[in-house]
C-alpha cells in the first residue's frame, strides 16, 4: 500500500471518530430535553402530602439488636394454632437448609460449613424463645439474618413450632 493511500484511510478514519464524537454529542442534548418532554410531564406529580407521625420511631431492627434477647418475650398465643403456622412457614424459609424433619438435613444446607443445626437437640431446645427469634432475625456465625424475609409474627410462631418439635421427642433428639 502507497504511504499516501495509508494517509488518506487515516483522515477518513479520523473523520468517523469525529462524527461519532459529534453523534454522542447530539444525541446527549437530547436526554437534557428529555425532562421537557410532555410524554415524561403527564406523568410527573408532586409527592403526596406526608401525615405528621408517618415516620415509625419504634420497633424498629435497631431497637431489637440493642435488646437484651432474654428479655423478649413471645407474643403469640402458646396454641396449636401458632404451632400449625410455624410449621407452614418452616416450610417457606428454613425447611431448604433445616430439613424436613428439622433435623439439619435440608438439601441446601449441605453446603453449608458448619452445617445447619438438628433443631430438635438439646443446644437449641435450652434457649430461650427470645434467643432463637433474636439469631433468626438478625443472623449469627454462617446464619442468614433473617428479620427481612420474615415477619415478626411468623419468625416468633416459628420459634413455638420449634419448641413442639423439641418437646414431643418424636423427632430424633440429642
Ligand atoms: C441458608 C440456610 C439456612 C436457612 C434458610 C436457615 N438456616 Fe438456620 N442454620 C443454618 C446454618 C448453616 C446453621 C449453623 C450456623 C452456624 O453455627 O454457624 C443454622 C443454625 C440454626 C439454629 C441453631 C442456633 C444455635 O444456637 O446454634 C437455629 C435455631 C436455626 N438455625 C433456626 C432457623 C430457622 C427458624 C430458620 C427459618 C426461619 C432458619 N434457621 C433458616 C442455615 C440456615
Amino acid at each position: 500500500m502507497h504511504a499516501k493511500t495509508l494517509l488518506r484511510f487515516l483522515k477518513l478514519l479520523l473523520l468517523c471518530a469525529f462524527c461519532a464524537l459529534a453523534a454522542n454529542l447530539l444525541s446527549a442534548c437530547d436526554y437534557a430535553r428529555m425532562k421537557d418532554d410532555e410524554a415524561v410531564n403527564t406523568y410527573r406529580e408532586a409527592m403526596p402530602e406526608m401525615p405528621k407521625k408517618a415516620i415509625p420511631i419504634g420497633g424498629g431492627l435497631q431497637e431489637l439488636r440493642e435488646a437484651n434477647p432474654e428479655d423478649l418475650r413471645n407474643p403469640t398465643p402458646a396454641t396449636p394454632e401458632t404451632v400449625a403456622l410455624g410449621a407452614e412457614k418452616y416450610g417457606y424459609f428454613c425447611v431448604q437448609c433445616h430439613g424436613a424433619k428439622a433435623d439439619g438435613a435440608g438439601t441446601v444446607g449441605q453446603s453449608f460449613a458448619p452445617l445447619p443445626a438438628n433443631l430438635t437437640t438439646a443446644g437449641v431446645r435450652q434457649q430461650s424463645d427470645g434467643l432463637l427469634f433474636y439469631k433468626i432475625s438478625l443472623g449469627f456465625a454462617r446464619h442468614p439474618p433473617l428479620a427481612a424475609t420474615v415477619s415478626v409474627n411468623d419468625r416468633w410462631a416459628i420459634v413455638r413450632y420449634i419448641r413442639s418439635l423439641a418437646n414431643s421427642g418424636q423427632i430424633r433428639g440429642g
